[in-house]
């Protein structure tokens, strides 16, 4: 059977008290409808729809490069909504999964789950639904004598017998798609909100003979709706447990998941271990045997096997097995630290390869540099790559060696196994084997210090 999703995303959000649109906020580094997105996709939905109205020039191209983009230019309710994209699914037959943009908890295994229903059933539509100790705000399930799903009713037109009723819409359904659009035509804007309702499509059904079910949901915070900053922080707290016990499961050990936030896309190795205060984020891979943390930012970023990560934060860089960094270290794009190569304690590194066994372990920037292997960068050595307005490449090669507070002014090349004297600025390039020194000699005045403490009379 044909499945398409629909992601309802034209609202506006105004409890966020934000410049930005709602579906645009982010849980672990991915904005609310790129999860429910993702969840469709998961779930087999072969063609995805966006309604977008509200902020659209934000929101569109968040989902614009693996979903068709509809605009909903007026907000006039979820029914209205729905049938901007009659167009776009003409001739679709099946299952149409509708999702709200502003869930982002709900899951792949939920939506399956109401298309399986509504096949096996033939239904024209299954509702998701949770049953809520407060049910104020929510649309009512009504059910007739036989306990069959009547229609549902908003909370606005809901009269105090209908109010006392438990069993809430949670928002998400699976609609036979030809009903559906259909049914659609008949709804009206004659209610309180004067909106055009999706919810009035489960009574249209039913009065045609169609069969209308309701799927009790497992766990009611998969409906979860972002509508403020608190229910935001509330979703990506269940999100960031979720994400955890799949690591926790696969072997990683972290010694309080609470201060662990990974995003969705991470992937981490067995018998990895994550430290307080650590954050894995975007494209980020972690080998196994490492350790990571604590206070680690890392986002798109390479970790081999057997590396220690302690207070770093890095960003596009990779870092081979063995390595290690920090504490205090940041590694930003193009940083490549090789097998068991070292960038320590408040050391920066860009756009640079640090080779096989290699070491930069104090108070360095090193940038657009190669690196050969087995070079020690002594204290305080600095690449100055940059002329005011050009940046330069410095070269290092095997086995060199760099006395600490050296100044690299780069275009420059160090020559392999040389060895530059502490405190040199070298301009020019070092050949192979030689001592490379680059300041001022030293002198000496006999009893210049004795002479000039004595005090005045
Ligand atoms: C809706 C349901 C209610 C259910 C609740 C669950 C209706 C009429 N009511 O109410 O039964 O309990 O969700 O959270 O559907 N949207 C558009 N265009 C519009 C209007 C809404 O794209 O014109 C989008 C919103 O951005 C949001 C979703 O549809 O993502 C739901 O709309 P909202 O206005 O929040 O509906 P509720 O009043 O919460
Ligand atoms: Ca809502």
């Amino acid at each position: 059977m044909n499945t398409a999703a629909v992601v309802l995303a034209a609202g506006a959000g105004t409890r966020m008290k934000s410049k930005k649109p709602k579906v645009a906020h982010e849980i672990l580094g991915k904005p609310l409808v790129r999860w429910v997105v993702d969840a469709a996709k998961d779930a087999g939905a072969e063609r995805i729809v966006s309604v977008v109205g509200h902020a659209r020039e934000q929101v569109a191209p968040l989902v614009e490069a693996d979903t068709e983009v509809v605009v909903q230019a007026e907000q006039r309710g979820t029914a209205d909504a729905v049938a901007a994209c009659e167009g776009a699914l003409a001739g679709f037959e099946g299952s149409l999964v509708v999702l709200s943009g502003d869930c982002p908890l709900i899951t792949p295994d939920t939506i399956s789950a109401l298309v399986r229903m509504r096949d096996e059933n033939d239904a024209a539509v299954v509702v998701l639904t949770m049953q809520l100790d407060d049910p104020f705000g929510y649309g009512r399930i009504i059910r007739d004598e036989a306990g069959e799903v009547a229609r549902i009713v908003e909370q606005k037109d809901a009269t105090p017998e209908e109010a006392a009723v438990t069993e809430c819409n949670s928002g998400f359904y699976c609609f036979d798609a030809r009903a559906l659009f259909g049914a659609l035509k008949q709804v009206s804007s004659d209610n309180a909100q004067g909106e055009f309702y999706l919810t009035d499509v489960l009574g249209i059904c039913r009065a045609e003979g169609r069969r209308v079910l309701a799927l009790p949901a497992t766990d009611a915070a998969e409906c979860l709706g972002v509508n403020s900053r608190m229910q935001l922080a509330e979703a990506a707290g269940i999100m960031q447990r979720r994400v955890n016990a799949r690591h926790l499961a696969n072997g990683v050990t972290m010694w309080d998941p609470a201060q662990v936030w990974i995003g969705p896309d991470v992937e981490i190795e067995r018998d990895v271990e994550l430290l307080p205060q650590v954050i894995l984020m975007g494209k980020t891979s972690v080998g196994e045997d490492s350790v990571i943390g604590p206070n680690t930012r890392l986002t798109d970023t390479r970790i081999g096997r057997g590396c220690v990560v302690d207070e770093t934060v890095a960003v596009e860089a990779q870092v081979d097995d063995g390595a290690t960094c920090g504490p205090r270290a940041y590694l930003r794009p193009k940083a490549h630290l090789c097998e068991g190569a070292k960038a320590g304690t408040h050391v920066e590194i860009k756009k640079s390869t640090v080779g096989r066994g290699s070491k930069v372990p104090h108070l360095s920037y090193v940038g657009d540099a190669t690196i050969g292997e087995g070079v020690n960068l002594g204290a305080g050595t600095i690449t100055c790559n940059y002329d005011g307005a050009n940046k330069w490449p410095t070269h290092i090669g095997d086995g060199a060696f760099v006395g600490s507070s050296t100044m690299l002014v780069a275009p420059v090349s160090l020559g392999e196994g040389c060895i530059i004297g502490a405190g040199s600025v070298i301009t020019k390039d070092v050949s192979a084997g030689a001592l490379g020194l680059g300041r001022a000699r030293q002198t000496e005045i006999a009893g210049w210090a004795d002479e000039n403490r004595k005090v005045k009379e």
